[in-house]
């Protein structure tokens, strides 16, 4: 346990179910909790259920047993536009992200939402704040330079920053990241983990790159055909051979 720092997020006996597939759970009683500032991997092979898992936090798929709390709000149809500010999503693609025509574009997508939301989008001084807070994000994750760039003429690597920029400028609670160090080449990929390490944000991260829960995670969650087998300090599961044989991991 990890002891006087408050639950972030709290995962309780959460079942999932894709619906029209016969009912069978892709997640079944799956319990824990990540705590303030704690970097957490999800490890699993090919089909273990981890993307389910940050859809399922997202209320993207709906829970079919359970429940999920993040930052004292339970997650429930009212709650979903609160819960989904509280959360980052960095997706597998990020082709799937970056949408916009240009990096910035992109970077100030998500807090134009926001401010649209909160009313304020009309009030003088609101776009400025919006700039700077682009631009900020952008000088943090090394790449101001590429601010005016075409966001699909970008590398792999490029590409994920932009991503990781236009989440985290919302500034979420915990970010959640699905297979971030994919597709990357080995200096992109050292690159991501170094920007990813200075974060203060609280992460999950899906993944079945051991190097990077090895070097940025201090905790591990091992799942395994949708149930998590194993939940510890990631130095002791990753030097698990027999664990993480029988994950085919
Ligand atoms: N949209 C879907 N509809 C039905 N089954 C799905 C869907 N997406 C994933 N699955 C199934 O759920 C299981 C877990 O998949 P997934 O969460 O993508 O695993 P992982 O991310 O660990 O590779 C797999 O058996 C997969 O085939
Ligand atoms: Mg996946």
């Amino acid at each position: 346990m990890s002891g006087e720092r408050a639950a972030l997020l709290k995962v309780s006996d959460l079942s999932v179910a894709y619906p029209g597939t016969g009912g069978g759970h892709v997640l079944e009683d799956v319990s824990f909790t990540v705590a303030e500032g704690e970097r957490v991997a999800l490890l699993g092979a090919n089909g273990a259920g981890k993307s389910t898992l940050l859809l399922a936090l997202l209320g993207i798929i709906e829970a079919h047993a359970g429940g999920i709390e993040i930052d004292g709000v339970l997650l429930e149809k009212k709650s979903l536009p609160l819960v989904r500010r509280k959360l980052g999503l960095l997706f597998q693609d990020p082709d799937d992200q970056l949408f916009m025509p240009t990096v910035y574009d992109d970077v100030v997508f998500g807090p134009r939402n926001q401010a649209e939301n909160d009313g304020k989008a009309a009030e003088a001084g609101t776009e400025a704040l919006i700039a700077e807070a682009a631009d900020r994000m952008l000088a943090k994750l090394d790449i101001l330079h590429l601010k005016d760039r075409m966001s699909h003429k970008l590398s792999g690597g490029e590409k994920r920053l932009a991503a990781l920029a236009s989440v985290l400028v919302t500034e979420p609670r915990m970010l959640l990241m699905d297979e971030p160090s994919a597709y990357l080449d080995p200096r992109a990929r050292r690159r991501l983990f170094t920007l990813l390490g200075r974060l203060d944000e609280a992460f999950l991260v899906a993944t079945h790159d051991l190097d990077l829960a090895q070097n940025l995670c201090g905790r591990c969650l091992l799942l395994h055909k949708g149930r998590l087998r194993a939940d510890g300090p990631a130095k002791d599961i990753i030097n698990d051979r027999s664990l993480l044989d029988e994950c085919a991991l």
